[in-house]
């Protein structure tokens, strides 16, 4: 089937307007925010916005009769090159399909179909005192299959752990167009430990398994109360080591990041009246909860952080909150500022090391920043371990290129060395695959054996995992 019988049978399938093949649209699709996006050219032959299960499905057994590569899609706001298609074919873009399908207050839960904005989940739920925790850094733009697809985490999941917490059950289309549900075709229950998991296989599979249409997620009860302590260290390995004494004072934060020397730097030099002090670290702790065990722990944790912090500030007033919280929230902007002339790589950007092992990391990419001659920004969620790499660089110089590919490398390396992972949190996709034997070993047999039986004709998102 050639491109242009590719684009009529889709139009057979849909209306007009769900078919898109203008070469506009195809560029705005051969993007993410991925360094690899910026650097080749990875358009679809023909992108579809389904809006119904049934559409999928017809889309799915035409693509699987003609072997066509089908690549789903959220709102592309992916660090990886997963929601690309590397070998051309349908991208499956899924953002329009934004139904909340059924809030089930009393169950404590909620069924949404895949292009739901995370943060319009959350302004719904939050007139039942729901909410759904995970939050990564993207709320206003995410959507939840993406979220769901990548396993996604971000700032709270030091508390409230990743997506997969939250996930009951899923619809998914397979890749020959057959329907299947996970977690129980009727249930609604929120414990269910019948039959393999395949709720959890579909979790962060990146779209290579199938297409998820439907899901059935967990809320929780929404927390009366946050504060934030800022603390400030003058030397880096206090910062950790504050972190592992919060958790041993028996407080699990909601939230505790970390801007290291270069982060801190970036932010003054971006947004000079955020004034953050200079520093070798400062950590921000969020905690939620009731009113009284919030004050309990934000001033347990302002004690703890006075023994090796310069600084330290506790603060519940919405504004003052919102103004220690303003370094993190610029942080990944100012990072691209550092050089004039330079554009910031998101490749190698989320590692995620022991929490033992996090001071050891910060000086180990930095040195690494120094020997590639790179201007290297970190920052990330310290309270699980998962480090953002921010290297600067000009990318029309081929010669700049080169070394960041090494650094990067070197950087994924590092990751498998300290006892961690290549990604915490953005995902395999396409960028991450080189490293898939070193990190998994034998068990990559496996997943490419799940593979094969989903998928014997290898047309969802090709060339992304393994
Ligand atoms: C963040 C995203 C990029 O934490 O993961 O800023
Ligand atoms: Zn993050």
């Amino acid at each position: 089937m050639d491109r242009k019988q590719l684009r009529e049978a889709m139009l057979a399938l849909l209306e007009k307007d769900q078919v898109l093949y203008e070469d506009l649209d195809l560029m705005y699709y051969s993007y993410d925010s991925s360094f690899l996006t910026k650097t080749e050219r990875l358009y679809p032959d023909v992108v579809v916005l389904p809006r119904s299960t049934e559409q999928v499905q017809a889309i799915m057994r035409l693509a699987y009769e003609h072997g066509i590569p089908v690549t789903p899609r959220g709102a592309g706001t992916g660090e990886t090159g997963g929601g690309v298609a590397l070998h051309g074919g349908i991208v499956m873009d899924l953002a329009s399909w934004d139904d909340i399908v059924e809030v089930d207050v009393p169950n404590m839960q909620v069924v949404v179909r895949p292009g739901v904005v995370h943060a319009d989940l959350n302004d719904h739920l939050a007139q039942y005192n729901l909410f759904f925790p995970p939050d990564p850094g993207s709320s206003k733009m995410c959507t939840i299959g993406g979220m769901v697809a990548n396993n996604a985490s971000g700032l709270r999941a030091v508390k409230y752990g990743c997506t997969e917490q939250y996930v009951l059950g899923l619809e998914v289309v397979l890749p020959d167009g057959e329907v299947i549900v996970t977690g129980g075709v009727r249930s609604k229950a929120i414990k269910n430990v019948s039959g393999l998991n395949l709720t959890k296989l579909f979790v962060g599979s990146e779209g290579v398994l199938g297409v998820i249409t439907r899901i059935r997620l967990r809320c929780w009860p929404r927390p009366k109360a946050r504060g934030i302590v800022m603390a400030v260290f003058p030397a880096l390995d206090d910062a950790p080591a504050t972190v592992l004494e919060v958790y041993q004072a028996g407080i699990l934060p909601s939230g505790i990041e970390i801007l290291d020397q270069s982060a801190i730097r970036a932010v003054n030099q971006f947004k000079p009246e955020i004034a953050l002090p200079e520093a070798e670290a400062i950590l921000l702790f969020e905690v939620d909860g009731n009113p009284a065990s919030v004050d309990w722990e934000g001033t347990t944790i302002r004690e703890i952080a006075s023994r090796r912090a310069s600084q330290v500030e506790w603060a519940t007033d919405p504004a003052r909150m919102a103004a220690l919280w303003e370094g993190r929230s610029v942080t990944a902007t100012a990072a691209a500022r550092v050089r004039a002339d330079g554009s910031r790589v998101f490749a190698g950007e989320d590692i995620s090391v022991p929490l033992s092992r996090v001071a050891e990391t910060l000086r180990r990419i930095r040195e690494l920043g120094q020997q590639y001659g790179i201007p290297v920004v970190n920052y990330g969620h310290i309270g699980d371990g998962n480090v953002h790499t921010a290297p600067v660089i000009d990318p029309e110089d081929p010669a700049e290129v080169e070394q960041v590919n090494r650094l990067v490398h070197d950087i994924h390396l590092l990751a498998v060395e300290l006892e961690g992972s290549t990604t915490g949190e953005h995902g395999v996709g396409a960028v991450r695959r080189p490293y898939a034997e070193l990190e998994h070993g034998g068990a990559v047999k496996v997943m490419q054996a799940i593979k094969q039986a989903l998928d014997p004709r290898g047309i969802m998102n090709p060339g992304k995992l393994f």
